[in-house]
Parts: C-alpha cells; structure tokens; sequence
C-alpha cells in the first residue's frame, strides 16, 4: 500500500498541493475506496470506475493492478463536490469569487475609483503569489530510469473501451515550449502507446503544443516534450482550461490555488514540471514522425477515426518512490471531464 504523506516541505509553511495529499483529503472525506482484489487495466478497470461513477461513488484507488506495480487512482473529479475541493473551496458560490479575480485579469483599461482599485491591488497580490518556484531537489527524481531502462509496458495504462487501439495515457500533463517566445504550454492531450519507448499525441491543430510543432518545423528543430502523470487535480485544471497563449499555465495554476506551483527542471529536457509528479516521461518529437493514431471511444459515446498524429520519443523516465498513477477515461457525461469543464466556465 502506497505511502499518502507527502514528506514534510521543510522550505515551505503548507504542505504540497500534490496527488497524495488530495487523496488523503478524500480518504478522510470518506470519498476514496481502495480496491485491493486484482483488476486488468484492458477494460476492466474502466469499466468498474464507469460503474462507481454513474452512481455518483467516490473516488478509486485500484491497488492491485495487472502487470503494473503502481496503484491506479481515477474518478478523482467524480462529483461537483470534490472538484471545489481540489480548488480549495467548499461551496459552489465560493467559484463566483474565483471567477471575478481572473476577470478583473483581463480587464482592458485601469482601475477606476478606490474600490476597483483595492479589488485590483487584492488581484496583484494574488498574481504576485501565484508565481511559480524552483525545487532543486524534486520528489519527481527520486528514480531515473534512461533509455535503455525505459519500458512504457511497467506503467499501468487503461484501455478503456473494447474498440479502443491500444492503451493510453488520458491525465498526463503535455508540456512543450515555444521555439521562438520559450513560452511554455502545457495542455492534457492523448497519448496512445506505440512501442516500449514511444507514444503519438492526439492534439488538435488549435492546441498550444501543436503550435510548438509547426514553429520547430519551420526552424528545422526536434521538439522536447515532457508528460507529468500524477499530479493535484487542480493542475490538470488549469492544462484543461484554454488560456491565452501568452499566460503561462504555471502562472494561472497559482491563481487557481492562490499559491505558486513548484516546478523542477527537467533531467535531460530544457522544461520545467511540476515537482512533486509522480512520474515524468521526457522525450523528443521529430517534425513529420507520425503514425496512426485511434480509434478510441470519445466523450460524445462513439468511436473517433484513425489519424496520423505526431511520435514522441521517450529517452528517460522519472518519478517518485512507490508511484501512483492517474488516470481517467472518455465516456458520456456524466464523467469528470464535464464536472472539471463546468468548473472552468
Ligand atoms: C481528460 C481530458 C482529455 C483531453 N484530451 C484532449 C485530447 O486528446 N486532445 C486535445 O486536443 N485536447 C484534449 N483535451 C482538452 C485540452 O486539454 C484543453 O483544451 C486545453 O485547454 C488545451 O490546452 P492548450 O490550448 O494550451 O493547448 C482534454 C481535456 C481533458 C480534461
């Protein structure tokens, strides 16, 4: 059974905002069952989660899962009532106060009168908080793996669907840079297992990360890419939500939160990730390796088409001891991709 205590953050007053200490929230909530029986990841464990979240269950942490040794969490977003948690809030009208502070952000003009511009100075404070720090000693290195200890087939990848083509990564934050301005983004996008060290990404031609591609074609560059899995769920918020491309994803997590988002640089790419990930995978796409992509069963209940989508390569693999892995899958609402979009709106 997995440790749910982060160690003590001896540089900070709070405790990290990371994966183990949501689930210990929800395990003291009531809202998280472990599941020590055996389950498969090929359609097994979705379809029990499926189950658990049309009943509106709680959360599941799967202990036991069939040729991994990483327990599976999912369903984390399951209910209305633990996405606000995830935010840090209780009630629902707590996200009207939210909602102001980021609109008051993209306010054209100055503040007018003494009480736009206290709210104003509250929303730089907060900005000024929100900014995010550097961890030199990252929980996410705790175990390197390199490219000739690299196997995709040690992580506990769901296939969730019997049509599905193969299984997938659904949580992991995909994080690129901009070639030219390095501003970074970072979005959840697919990613469907090709081989032991590689994977294609389902991002569509609109996406932060897809920008970054053609922008490194164009200059005759390889793209570095690095996939956080296993981070707060308020982290896969802010990659879900759409932002401008200018506002960095780190910068709008720490508004979210109300306090900067620790990152760790990468080992062997030049980005950055959140620190306390449980694993990381960092890799390279070159422009014009594709292979085909899908199908998979999408959020509307039907199966998507075969696409030829873009091949990363992973050279090296980090996480943290006794890794957890997140996941979710795609299915009619509702399922918490619709409970986390709500929130965003
Ligand atoms: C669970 C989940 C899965 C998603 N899968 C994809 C996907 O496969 N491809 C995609 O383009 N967007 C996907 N999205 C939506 C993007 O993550 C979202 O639009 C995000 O804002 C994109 O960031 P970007 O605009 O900075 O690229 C997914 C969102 C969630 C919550």
């Amino acid at each position: 059974m997995p440790e749910m205590k982060s160690k003590p953050n001896l540089g900070r007053e709070s405790p990290p905002r990371d994966l183990r200490s949501f689930l210990s929230l929800l395990e003291r909530r009531g809202q998280l069952r472990r599941i020590t029986a055996e389950v498969n990841p090929d359609l097994e464990l979705a379809a029990i989660s499926d189950r658990v979240l049309s009943t509106g269950g709680p959360a599941l942490l799967f202990e036991n899962v069939t040729g991994s040794s990483m327990p599976v969490a999912i369903n984390l977003l399951g209910t209305m009532e633990r996405v606000l948690w995830s935010m840090g809030l209780e009630q629902e009208s707590e996200l009207e106060l939210l909602g102001k502070k980021l609109a008051l952000l993209q306010q054209p003009r100055p503040p007018k009168g003494f009480q736009e511009t206290k709210e104003f100075g509250g929303v730089l404070w907060s900005l000024l908080k929100a900014q995010p720090d550097l961890d030199l000693t990252p929980p996410c290195h705790q175990e390197v793996f390199k490219t000739e200890d690299l196997d995709l087939g040690n992580l506990p990848l769901i296939r969730p669907w019997p049509n599905d083509a193969s299984p997938i990564i659904t949580l992991g934050l995909v994080i690129t840079k901009d070639p030219e301005t390095q501003v970074p983004n970072v979005g959840v996008y697919r990613l469907q297992k090709q081989s032991s060290t590689a994977m294609t990404v389902h991002w569509l031609s609109v996406r932060g990360g897809a920008g970054h591609l053609r922008k490194a074609a164009a200059l005759g560059q390889k793209l570095e890419v690095a996939v956080a899995i296993g981070v707060h769920p308020l982290l896969v918020m802010a990659a879900a939500t759409p932002i401008p491309s200018q506002l960095s994803e780190w910068l709008f997590a720490g508004l979210y939160a109300g306090k900067g988002v620790r990152l760790a640089n990468c080992k062997t790419v030049n980005l950055q990730v959140p620190s306390f990930s449980e694993i990381i995978l960092e890799g390279t796409i070159t422009p014009g390796d594709v292979l085909p992509d899908g199908p998979f069963g999408d959020h509307m209940g039907f199966y998507g088409g075969i696409e030829n989508s873009p091949l990363i390569k992973f050279h090296c693999l980090t996480q943290k001891r006794n890794p957890i892995f997140l996941t979710t899958f795609s299915g009619r609402p509702p399922e918490r991709r619709s409970n986390a979009s709500n929130c965003a709106k």
